[in-house]
């Protein structure tokens, strides 16, 4: 599976815990690459939307999700980074809460999970790479180097989202957010498949009252302590 020669670090967790950034910060320290796993169901969602699929149908989805055509272009000095879907860059439509709830919809059926699990395994390259998702270290990268688990309660997880709304001019409404939240953690904690939650080799964070650069330095100095860097 993991070759140690291509070190993974894996950080899962609920949404809204600062794995995102924590996972590009993570990744730009160390020079590995990385890996934004909700990025390739939130694309299936996308191209489900975009295609008039049904959450249901599981056939067709995860032909979408087998053949997505899809490129992941890094940040450079210039410029952010992109997602190219079909020839269209899609990095702000994938973020769009439908797509958020489509994405963890589909992310329930057992074959589109199987479909994008290769997909992501060939993420783990020299000479790293960070992955952050939900089953990052159960069922992905089983052996990776390091796990985390980052957590923080869903009425701040709901505030920093609505944070991030109100920086791109969107006004929003906190309970619905929460709720959408916890709707969305109920569906991730249950699935039958791969479902969220740490695993047993996990180090747990919470970042509620930790700002991203204190988790990023618990984060190095567990790596430092291990012997991983
Ligand atoms: O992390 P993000 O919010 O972009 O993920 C969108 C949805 O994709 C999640 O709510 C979850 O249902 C699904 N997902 C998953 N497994 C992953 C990453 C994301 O099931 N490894």
């Amino acid at each position: 599976m993991t070759n140690p020669k291509n070190p993974v670090v894996t950080i899962d967790g609920p949404g809204g815990a600062g794995k995102g950034t924590l996972a590009s910060l993570l990744a730009k320290e160390l020079g590995w690459h990385l890996l934004d796993s909700g990025a390739l169901y939130r694309l299936t969602a996308l191209a489900a939307i975009n295609h008039g699929v049904a959450a249901e149908d599981e056939e067709t989805l995860c032909v979408l999700a087998g053949h997505l055509d899809v490129r992941f272009v890094a940040a450079t000095e210039d410029s952010d980074a992109q997602i190219i879907l079909e020839g269209e860059q899609v990095e702000s439509a994938i973020r769009a809460e439908e797509v958020g709830k489509m994405a963890s919809r589909i992310a329930t059926l057992p074959r589109v999970r199987d479909a994008l699990l290769q997909r992501q395994r060939a993420f783990a390259e020299r000479p790293g790479l960070v992955a952050d998702g939900r089953d990052m270290g159960t069922v992905v990268f089983p052996d990776a180097v390091i796990k985390f688990y980052l957590t923080a309660e869903a009425e701040e997880r709901a505030r920093r989202r609505m944070e991030q709304l109100k920086q791109k001019g969107i006004d929003a409404n906190f309970d619905r957010l929460l709720s959408d939240i916890i709707a969305r953690d109920e569906r991730d904690m249950n699935r039958e498949i791969a479902p969220l939650k740490p695993a047993d080799d996990a180090i747990m964070l919470d970042s509620t009252r930790l700002t991203i650069q204190e988790v990023l330095s618990r984060m190095l100095d567990q790596m430092r302590q291990q012997g991983i860097i």
